[in-house]
């Protein structure tokens, strides 16, 4: 299921980014983009990242996600 449109980044790219060690929001965007461009699918991608890292079993990870999902401070790209 694609989560981030404009990015075209889907729930299994963003599962597979938890799986190989991004264990926040910031770190999975780094990883695969989801969320950098308009920001309208953080509050998804955020989701998946935390089910992610629930089915990974690092609870102080998802403290951490669930952290930098409220203070959502990623940088947007710049348009044109
Ligand atoms: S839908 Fe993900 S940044 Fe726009």
């Amino acid at each position: 299921m694609l989560v981030c449109h404009c990015r075209g980044v889907s729930d299994r790219q963003i599962k597979r980014a938890v799986k190989n060690g991004a264990c926040s929001l910031r770190e999975v965007a780094r990883e695969t983009g989801a969320g950098m461009r308009c920001g309208g699918c953080r509050s998804n991608v955020a989701q998946v990242v935390q089910d992610a890292l629930k089915s990974e079993l690092r609870p102080s990870s998802v403290a951490s996600s669930v952290s930098s999902m409220i203070r959502l401070e990623l940088p947007m790209a710049a348009e044109g």
